[in-house]
């Protein structure tokens, strides 16, 4: 393709943008029933975790293939429990260098050390060969990030886990009711945190969770949430305040009975995109396996300098002119963070390459077929424009 055949003047250069408003980048509106059910534990008076917590860790354990669901106050304090219940401080555990900086940041604040791993290019998810290379004596567990959305290659985790004997922690913040070859996440590995802030695919402002099928590691977990207390004022054993509340917690019940939907609706969206984004030369697309259905938090895109000229964030601003917003995660990796500067050992080149290249376009619910044929459209006008 030559940008002179198919090339239209760019909205940010003066011609007519794709979109006459902004399309919105995400979709976060409570509906009636979402205020309906806050409001009935607010005229209830019972604020903390009861009744709604109860029901939303059972509902939510049954939908993601899980025995136990605890709620907890976000998936940073998820991430913490999980960690507490599998690893102890001194241990190494492998963790991908391009995820959410609480993955690798909460197993500092357990006592341990990460081990950042690569990831592939084209999935963004952990690279299983580099984390085997990564193994020290150390190495007693594996932190794995479902990033976006979409389920990382667990089949491969669980053989390096069982060949070194590592627990494996799942952070699947982004992916509720991802599954893999068929099964909800929670089907897999020791623990799988979630993380309900605002902007998730299920949004309760703050909120987590953490499920497992380990009865010991449920009881563990159960304990560090609330002050290790097995019985009234009996503290067994050091824990922390970690619990969620019951406004919360309708919330969220009120928002899981339309998430299967709203995912769906996600899922069709990017199958939408798969086949727009292929065709268009110098932005490339996540590359899903066989057997992976992703909830799709994100929708992430790669930039091909080798094929367009300028930088990502000049495409990303033309594509803002057309009325396109996008969204950088991340915009470092793990290893280039100053909180890590005195453990990093190197720089993973595909994560370090990523972090200049990857751009999030919109994908939620409430997106039209036809705004997303016109989001496709912006990027082949804009990449046309830019064809080296
Ligand atoms: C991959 C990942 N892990 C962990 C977290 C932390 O969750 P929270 O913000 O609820 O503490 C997030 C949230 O952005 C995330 O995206």
């Amino acid at each position: 393709m030559t940008s002179s055949a198919t090339a239209q003047t760019l909205a940010i250069d003066g011609g007519t943008p794709v979109f006459e408003n902004m399309v919105p980048f995400m979709s976060l509106g409570l509906t009636q029933a979402d205020i309906a059910a806050a409001n009935e534990v607010l005229e209830s008076g019972m604020l903390r975790a009861a009744s709604k917590c109860a029901a939303l860790e059972e509902r939510f354990a049954k939908a993601t293939d899980a025995k136990h669901g605890m709620t907890c106050a976000n998936g940073t304090c998820a991430l913490q429990l999980a960690y507490g219940a599998t690893i102890k401080a001194g241990d190494d555990v492998l963790v991908p260098a391009w995820t959410y900086i609480a993955t690798a940041s909460m197993i500092v604040a357990a006592g341990a050390n990460p081990i950042f791993c690569d990831v592939h290019e084209d999935t963004y998810q952990i690279d299983i060969a580099d984390a085997e290379k990564r193994i020290t004596p150390k190495t007693t567990a594996i932190s794995v990030t479902h990033l976006y959305g979409a389920p990382v290659d667990i089949d491969a985790v669980e053989a390096l886990a069982r060949k070194h004997n590592l627990k494996v922690i799942y952070d699947a913040a982004q992916a509720h009711l991802a599954t893999y070859k068929g099964k909800g996440l929670g089907a897999f590995g020791d623990v799988v945190t979630y993380s309900f802030y605002a902007t998730k695919n299920l949004g309760t402002g703050e909120g987590g969770m953490v499920t497992t099928n380990d009865d010991a590691i449920a009881r563990t977990i159960g304990l560090l949430r609330s002050h290790g207390e097995s019985g009234k004022y009996l503290h067994e054993s050091i824990g922390f305040n970690y619990r969620m509340n019951d406004i919360t917690g309708a919330i969220g019940l009120s928002k899981l009975d339309r998430l299967l939907d709203q995912t769906n609706r996600r899922r069709a969206v990017a199958t939408r995109f798969h086949a727009i984004i292929d065709a268009i030369d110098g932005v490339d697309r996540p590359r899903i396996d066989d057997g992976l259905d992703p909830a799709w938090h994100l929708y992430t895109c790669r930039f091909d300098p080798e094929v367009l000229s300028g930088t990502r964030d000049e495409f990303c601003a033309a594509l803002k002119a057309e009325g396109v917003p996008t969204a950088v995660h991340y915009p470092k990796p793990l290893t280039t963070q100053p909180a890590f500067k005195d453990i990093v050992t190197d720089h993973p080149p595909v994560s370090t390459m990523l972090c200049e290249r990857v751009f999030c376009i919109p994908i939620h619910h409430d997106l039209s077929d036809e705004q997303a044929d016109k989001i496709g459209e912006a990027i082949k006008k804009v990449a046309a424009a830019r064809m080296k």
